[in-house]
């Protein structure tokens, strides 16, 4: 069968409508037929979060998400930092990547432009990265766009390792994309935890309300014909709306009078709806931390069996 696997950091406490549309609709859309598994990528958090309780905590929440998103058992749930081997399989892999290639990494750029005394896990992050994927023998990985490079990467450093040690022990992953090529927040940035303009299904209704409330639209009064393509408010209703309903909506914008007051109000209860079933498999197993714990532990002894299969073979090679 084929094997799929993704990474979410916990940078931030909760998965926002971003990762939604980059990571989890196309992980669902490939999950079926697959043997697939979602990971906390709480080593490469390091990189930037310099607290331990606080990394917890965002650790654990995200694991409570991921189930509550995934509720069948058969999306293997597991986190990182659990996995035995795999600062084996990283250092071995930092033995075949060319100082060059990580030189050019868009992450290490931007966070160099950003801060000109970066660490060194920002600068070795793809590395790691590729480690995360080659050591499951990953055919596809969904990620966002942006994470584009760093699969390419993977890819480069899965063949240096193959011809230096003259094996084919790792296969060359694909990337796959979701229809969403990069969620706007409401501010018109990319959605991002960094940016904090992000919304998530997990926060509370209040919050959620104040958001879409704060949407930004133009001036035209209640009685107005309006063209909902130009809206952002509507643009959210047509991701999360059923098609009916977005049409009726769309033919309200055209008609005039209707306002963005209403729009708003539209989306809320669209979002509240289709957010539901998350919000409130999230809350039980919340109450439940022991349920979190055991599918935790269930996913990260199959993936470090896994992994450690791949690591014997990476040993037998280097001479380790
Ligand atoms: P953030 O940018 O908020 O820190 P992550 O780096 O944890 O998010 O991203 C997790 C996944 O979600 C990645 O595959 C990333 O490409 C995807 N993703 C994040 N933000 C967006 C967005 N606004 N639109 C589409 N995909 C996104
Ligand atoms: N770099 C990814 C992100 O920022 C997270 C990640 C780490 C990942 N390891 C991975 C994603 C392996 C896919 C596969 O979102």
């Amino acid at each position: 069968m084929q094997r799929m696997i993704s990474g979410i950091k916990s940078t931030g406490y909760q998965i926002h409508l971003g990762n939604y549309f980059g990571l989890i609709r196309p992980f669902t859309d490939h999950h079926v037929g697959r043997d697939s598994a979602i990971f906390i990528a709480d080593l490469h958090s390091i990189t930037t979060v310099k607290d331990g309780r606080t990394l917890r905590r965002n650790s654990h929440e995200i694991a409570a998400e991921l189930m509550a998103i995934f509720p069948d058992e058969s999306v293997t749930i597991f986190r990182q930092g659990d996995i035995r081997d795999l600062p084996i399989l990283n250092w071995v892999l930092n033995n075949v990547t060319p100082y060059s290639l990580m030189l050019r990494a868009h992450s290490f750029k931007d966070s160099q432009a950003k801060n000109s005394d970066i660490n060194m896990g920002v600068f070795n992050y793809p590395i790691l990265m590729a480690a995360d994927i080659l050591g499951y023998d990953s055919e596809i990985v969904p990620v966002g766009r942006d994470q584009t490079q760093h699969l390419e990467f993977a890819r480069d450093i899965a063949e240096s390792f193959n011809k230096t040690y003259e094996s084919e022990c790792f296969t060359l992953p694909d990337a796959v994309f979701g229809d969403v090529p990069v969620l706007p927040g409401f501010d018109g940035r990319k959605m991002s935890k960094s940016y904090d303009n992000y919304m998530s299904f997990f926060e509370d209704e209040t919050s959620i309300k104040k958001k879409i409330m704060s949407i930004k639209t133009d001036s035209k009064g209640v009685e107005e014909q309006k063209d909902p393509e130009e809206c952002t408010v509507f643009s959210y209703i047509r991701l999360f709306g059923e098609s009916a309903e977005v049409e009726e909506i769309a033919a309200k914008y055209r008609s005039g009078g209707y306002g963005y007051g209403h729009a708003k109000l539209a989306l809320f209860d669209i979002i509240m709806r289709y957010s539901a079933g998350y919000r409130a498999r999230r809350e039980e197993l919340l109450s439940n931390p022991d349920r979190i714990r055991d599918r935790l532990a269930t996913g990260s002894e199959k993936m470090n069996a896994r992994m450690t299969e791949r690591v014997a073979c990476v040993r037998e090679l280097a001479g380790i």
